[in-house]
């Protein structure tokens, strides 16, 4: 590790120099990486993490000399790690024969330490245990924050001065949720910043390694049929929805303190809606891609309560099974007003999209799993079917709809003739179904993502003047909502969500539902 000795307040210990990682074939075989999983007993590092540390390494693209370390204070010995983790591993790539083989060799690589987050000295033991692993060659560390973010700040201190790299680079990827309003984020940017730089802190969102919001830019930026539609004079209003049919599950203790507006809207929907409403990029380099989305987040009209519905979901019975209410989990409080709906109607002030309502809608409990992007376009001027969609003629308008769950899709809604001797049109989808295009099965976000950790890609991380932009369009809502105590409006789990976003999306004549 590096020199121990306390740092003043607001040093960046930067002697770890930061650099592309592998430039050539041969580089990537001969570097050797170390992966440390803080909180690797944890449900995440189980679910997701392990799992597509695994999938790159069947897919050949982690180095071929890796180490993998999980690191949480439970104690364990390597062999239980083992066995949690290829509890959650699957042959999901393909059904080759070598699939078994590939976990056996990916275990061996995995191996287990147990200590506190804020124990320097503990990290002085790993630091030794992953030297001995890496047998003297230098090395890159890669560390991924799973773990609650009360303990960001000191798990990030002990692992940069007791178990960064010494020749290489040393990386952190950080989970969410980053702060929970503008001043709280400045002060964990402040602390992180103590001992990081900027370019070695990969704030994660893993909305950003779907594969149809990567699909996103260059839908626009790579046809010609769309970008030209993509402004005001086209677009009437857009729509970007996530939708969970199943409750909290177990996380109520989290989701009590952050609710969905901080927990789906303020990360991974702004961030779809930054890369939808965002310029043209001067090229797809990272920093340049990070410029447009912080310039669009600022020509945002931060939230005001008008502006908002929260909802929270109800129990109910359906014939003999019944749904409990968000309020009935044992870690959330029983007058909680934290909402598990949001519907926000954005603005931009810009030249492109001056006046374009854009509806973003999160909830859990409702009645399908959904996220996706919706387009509405205008009418068309003068049309000459019109009286062939009689009154209306607001559902013959074109849609472009770009579906991540639960299943991906690009579809466009067009008018078209039904085929016969009279004329009479029907609305049909140009539909692009990718499990029916793309036989290969999508990979996780979290495998796109963690190799992009690996690569030094940071075009899908989150920067941060991109994240005191996005807290900036919500800590005044949110304040206000828990200043006025504003009641969420309750609707039954397993529904549509609450009868007030029907309202919030006329207001903008907004086609929705
Ligand atoms: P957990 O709550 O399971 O925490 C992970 C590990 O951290 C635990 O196994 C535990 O390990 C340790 N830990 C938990 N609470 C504390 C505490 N109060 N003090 C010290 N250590 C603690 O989280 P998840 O695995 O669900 O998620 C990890 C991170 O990722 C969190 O920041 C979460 O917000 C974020 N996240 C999670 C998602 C999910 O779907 N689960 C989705 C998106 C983000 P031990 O006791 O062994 O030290
Ligand atoms: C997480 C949220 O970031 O995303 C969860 O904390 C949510 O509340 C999850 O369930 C949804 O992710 P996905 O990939 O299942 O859509």
């Amino acid at each position: 590790g590096v020199s121990a000795n306390p740092l003043p307040k607001e040093h960046v210990e930067t002697q770890v120099k930061e650099e592309s990682s592998f430039s050539s074939k041969s580089e990537k075989a001969e570097s050797t990486l170390s992966i440390v999983v803080v909180g690797a007993s944890g449900e995440l590092a189980r679910k997701k993490i392990f799992p597509s540390l695994f999938a790159l390494f069947y897919e050949d693209c982690l180095p071929k000399n890796f180490t993998i370390f999980g690191y949480a204070r439970s104690t364990m010995t390597d062999e239980e790690l083992r066995n949690m983790i290829s509890r959650g591993l699957t042959c999901r790539i393909d059904k080759r024969k070598n699939c078994n083989e590939k976990m056996d060799q990916f275990l061996q690589r995995c191996f287990y330490h147990s200590g506190q987050y804020s124990s320097e000295d503990h990290f002085s033991k790993l630091d030794k245990k992953l030297k001995e692993k890496e047998g003297g060659r230098s090395s890159n560390r890669l560390f991924y924050l799973s773990i609650p973010p009360s303990i960001f700040v000191d798990a990030v201190r002990c692992a940069r001065r007791r178990a960064s790299s010494e020749q290489g680079w040393t990386r952190v990827i950080v989970e969410k949720p980053f702060g929970r309003d503008s001043k709280s984020s400045v002060e964990l940017t402040r602390g992180l910043k103590q001992y990081l730089s900027e370019d070695q802190i990969f704030r994660i969102d893993h909305y950003l390694g779907e594969e149809l919001i990567e699909n996103l830019l260059v839908l626009r930026f790579s046809n010609l049929v769309f970008e030209p539609l993509w402004s005001r004079n086209y677009i009437r209003n857009v729509q970007v929805t996530f939708s969970e049919d199943i409750g909290i599950e177990g996380r109520g203790k989290y989701f009590d303190n952050y609710g969905i507006i901080r927990d789906i809207m303020q990360n991974h929907l702004l961030q779809i809606l930054a890369l939808f409403a965002m310029e043209t990029p001067v090229s797809l380099d990272a920093e340049d891609i990070r410029n447009e989305k912080v310039k669009v987040l600022r020509s945002m009209r931060p939230l005001q309560l008008e502006d908002v519905v929260v909802g929270q979901y109800k129990g109910c019975t359906e014939g003999i099974t019944s749904y409990p209410a968000y309020t009935d989990d044992p870690n959330v409080t029983k007058n909680s007003l934290t909402p598990t709906f949001a519907a926000a109607t954005f603005f931009i002030n810009n030249a492109r999209w001056d006046g374009v309502p854009f509806l973003m809608i999160a909830g859990k409990g409702l009645h399908s799993k959904r996220a996706e992007v919706r387009v509405q376009f205008r009418h068309v001027p003068g049309n000459l079917y019109k009286q062939k969609f009689g009154t209306d003629l607001d559902k013959a308008t074109n849609e472009l709809v770009l579906r991540s769950q639960p299943d991906e899709a690009v579809y466009l809604k067009i008018n078209n003739k039904v085929p016969g001797l009279g004329l009479r049109l029907d609305c049909s989808d140009l539909n692009l179904l990718y499990k029916s295009r793309y036989p290969r099965e999508v990979p996780d976000a979290y495998e796109r993502l963690l190799l992009d950790a690996v690569e030094g890609e940071r075009r899908l991380f989150i920067r941060s003047d991109e994240l005191d932009a996005a807290w900036a369009l919500f800590t005044p809502l949110l304040k206000e909502l828990e200043e006025k105590k504003v009641m969420p409006e309750l609707y039954p789990y397993g529904s549509r969500g609450p009868e007030g976003v029907h309202y919030l999306a006329a207001k903008h004549n907004v086609r929705w539902g």
